[in-house]
């Protein structure tokens, strides 16, 4: 079995008085991309949360990172989340957006021509125009800021990946080269990720381990192999997934 990146044990969120996940017991290995499925409001986001510790909780979330796994914190944390927590009307172009997370000495001193460089070097990366970089972010559609959520994620190269629907709104021919980032992250840098998805293909071709969610709990852990069957699928979302099973076995 590969050694975990996170264990957690008995972890319990209650949010306005409602128990949203239940002494919750999960691992996610280190260096794989395990995907997070379960249907609408059975605590996935919470989950991704808890594991950034932007929410209160009780029980023990415990990293086992560096190269002796020995450290208790990542060395840095990617995050694409499912709604973005900042006003989108605030007036800021993506390069600026971009530069406040690249740059260390203040932006109102102006963007470095090394800067300029890595902000086209992030967006190439995630198959993003570089004229993005003009746009309000306002501006730019779901998919295009998605696409620059995730550049802004894995800039520097993060030693955990969380990623919450990070393709929901992004088109059918750009997602395989979207999911192909993620991939290669992965696979070339050793970044560990946990990736929420309902699109249980993406699932079956890329991760290599799934969590079922369901009511604040884990109900399975496995391959996806092991996972997308009939049955499980059948218990986890409630209805009758034999199509999908049909078609990707
Ligand atoms: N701040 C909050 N206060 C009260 N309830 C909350 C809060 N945040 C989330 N919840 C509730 O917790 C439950 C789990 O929410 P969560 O966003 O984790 O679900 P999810 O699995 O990510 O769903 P989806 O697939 O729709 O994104 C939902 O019932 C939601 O309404
Ligand atoms: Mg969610």
């Amino acid at each position: 079995m590969t050694a975990p990146l996170i264990s957690v044990r008995g972890l319990t969120v209650e949010l306005g008085g409602q128990l949203i996940l239940r002494d919750l017991h999960a691992t996610i290995a280190r260096g794989k991309i395990t995907a997070l499925i379960g249907k609408n409001g059975s605590g996935k986001t919470t989950f991704l949360r808890a594991v950034l510790g932007e929410v209160p909780y009780r029980g023990e979330i415990k990293f086992h990172c560096g190269h002796d796994h020995s450290q208790p914190q990542p060395r840095h944390i990617g995050y694409v989340p499912q709604k973005l927590n900042i006003d989108a009307k605030l007036p800021i172009t993506v390069r600026d957006l971009l530069a406040l997370a690249v740059q260390r000495r203040p932006i109102f001193l102006g963007i470095s021509r090394s800067t300029q460089a890595t902000l086209v070097a992030i967006l190439e990366s995630v198959n993003a125009p570089t004229s993005l970089l003009d746009r309000p972010i306002e501006k730019i559609s779901g998919g295009e800021l998605q696409r620059v959520l995730l550049g802004l994620a894995i800039q520097p190269c993060p030693e955990l990946l969380l990623l919450d629907e990070p393709a929901a709104s992004i088109d059918f021919q750009s997602s395989e080269a979207f999911n192909q980032t993620i991939v290669r992250l992965n696979r070339e840098h050793g970044v560990t990720v946990l990736l929420v998805s309902h699109d249980l293909s993406v699932v079956s071709r890329h991760a290599d381990e799934v969590l079922c969610l369901e009511g604040g709990v884990i109900k399975c852990h496995g391959s996806p192999r092991e996972i997308l069957t009939h049955e499980t699928l059948s218990q986890t979302f409630g209805t009758d997934m034999s199509v999908f099973v049909h078609q990707h076995s």
